[in-house]
Order: C-alpha cells, then sequence, then structure tokens
C-alpha cells in the first residue's frame, strides 16, 4: 500500500519570519503524523531557515526547482547539492508555473530530474493540461507526452524512487479543483503509462498526487479515489491551520483504504 503523501508548495510566498512562523506552527500541528508522509517545499530564500524550524520533526524539506549541473556559471540558479546540504530531500520538478513562465521544456525538466536523483532528491514531477488542451480532449495526450520526456533515460528502479503529480492546469489557483473522478481517470493512466515504462511492481508503488485548488474542504473526496495518493498544495498550504487540517484528513482517508 502507498502512503498518503501531502506536499505543501509555499511558491513565492514569506519573510524569514513568516517561514518560521508557519513552519513552527506545521510542526506544532502535526507532532506526530501517523500513516501520511510530509513535505514543505518553501521559496529558496527561507530553506534554511525552515530546516531549523523543522530539524528533528517528521516533516521533510523541498525545494520548488534546481538546476541540472552541480556547479557553474549559471547566474541565479541553484544545484542539487546546494538543496542537499540545506536539508532537502525533496524537489518540485516541471511544475505548470515553470513550465509557463520560465518557458522550462520537457527535455530539461528531463536533466533536472535526473540530475536529482543523481544527487539524492527526491523528484516530484508535475504535469498537466490547459484548459484549451482539455476542450481539445488532449488531456491524455498532453500528460503522456509530458511523462515520457520528463522520465526519458531514467531506468525503472529510479522510477521507483520519484513521485509525480498531476496537476490540470486550470485548476490551479482558481478555486476550482478537478472532480475526484476526473483526475483518478488521469491518475490510473499515468499508472498504466509507469507500467510500461518501468514495471507493474514498480508502478504500483509511486505515489501520484493530485494537485490544483486542494483544500481541507475537498481533500477527503479527492484522496478517496484509490488512485490519488495525496496532494500538492499551494494557496491552502500557506496558513498552519489548513495545511494541518489537509494532512490529517488524507492521513484519515488513506487509512480507511487501507482497511
Ligand atoms: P493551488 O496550487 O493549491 O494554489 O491551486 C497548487 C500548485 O500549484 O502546486
Amino acid at each position: 500500500m502507498r502512503t498518503p503523501l501531502v506536499i505543501g508548495n509555499w511558491k513565492m510566498h514569506g519573510t524569514l519570519a513568516e517561514a518560521r512562523a508557519l513552519a513552527g506552527g506545521i510542526r506544532e500541528g502535526l507532532k506526530r503524523p501517523r500513516g501520511v508522509q510530509v513535505v514543505v517545499c518553501p521559496p529558496f530564500t527561507a530553506l534554511a531557515a525552515v530546516a531549523e524550524v523543522l530539524a528533528g520533526s517528521p516533516i521533510q524539506l523541498g525545494a520548488q526547482t534546481c538546476h541540472h549541473e552541480a556547479a557553474g556559471a549559471h547566474t541565479g540558479e541553484i544545484a542539487p547539492p546546494m538543496l542537499v546540504e540545506l536539508g532537502c530531500r525533496w524537489v518540485l520538478l516541471g511544475h505548470s508555473e515553470r513550465r509557463k513562465e520560465i518557458g522550462e521544456s520537457d527535455a530539461v525538466i528531463n536533466l533536472k530530474l535526473r540530475a536529482a536523483l543523481v544527487h539524492g532528491l527526491t523528484p516530484v514531477l508535475c504535469v498537466g493540461e490547459t484548459t484549451e488542451e482539455r476542450r481539445q480532449g488532449l488531456t491524455f495526450t498532453t500528460v503522456e507526452g509530458q511523462l515520457r520526456a520528463g522520465l526519458a533515460g531514467v531506468t525503472a528502479a529510479q522510477v521507483g524512487k520519484l513521485a509525480l503529480a498531476y496537476e490540470p492546469v486550470w485548476a490551479i489557483g482558481t478555486g476550482v479543483n478537478a472532480e475526484p473522478s476526473q483526475a483518478g481517470e488521469v491518475h490510473g493512466y499515468l499508472r498504466g503509462l509507469l507500467s510500461e515504462l518501468a514495471s507493474k511492481e514498480v508502478a504500483q508503488a509511486v505515489r501520484i498526487l493530485y494537485g490544483g485548488s486542494v483544500k481541507a474542504e475537498n481533500v477527503d473526496g479527492l484522496v478517496a479515489e484509490p488512485e490519488i495518493d495525496g496532494a500538492l498544495v499551494g494557496g491552502a498550504s500557506l496558513t498552519a491551520a489548513g495545511f494541518t487540517a489537509i494532512v490529517k484528513k488524507a492521513a484519515r482517508v488513506g487509512a480507511a483504504s487501507r482497511e
């Protein structure tokens, strides 16, 4: 059985004081999260401070992206070993905001993903279709293309070490989440592709998270879907109360589905 995973993506939010307070509140609210794994991804500037606040707690630290090289002349970029040094164990890759705003291609995302694996970071590969792609009936084609390109050259054993996030672009930050069954269908499709790309066993072990307007009020229905193994949460991860409520619900639904 897959342990539910809930990741908070803080995006470009938070002064140091705010980041410390948020991390402290989450730590306090989730003293012993059982049956769920929890990760927070603060902005780069707050990673060290949040690492300090979370030290000794089960809540893990992740980054929102990384460069694919270990060092070099890349102004403004952050290398995987720098993140590892700060205590990061996870890294989000291919988030739709980076694809759209920074122009990250599938090929670049693939380089980053392979570099993250080499340096011991767990990548969370994000895929998802735009409104237009869904309207044109291209949802499956889009996510399949992103998955295949993102995982090019990755071994079956390495596939077993990462997580996926299905984040329909039209659901991110809009308040309109995908219907659980609608997301579940895409998750099932992605898992089928993982079976083909790696193996059935590996595909069964990989967590596929849903992201896009997840909040405490809708997380139950989403994680009750057998193919949805947790959530990647943006806006609702910015308050300790909101995020901890989501984590607790995901843990409860996960435990119930294992019974
Ligand atoms: P949202 O963002 O929860 O604010 O919709 C999710 C994400 O972009 O990861």
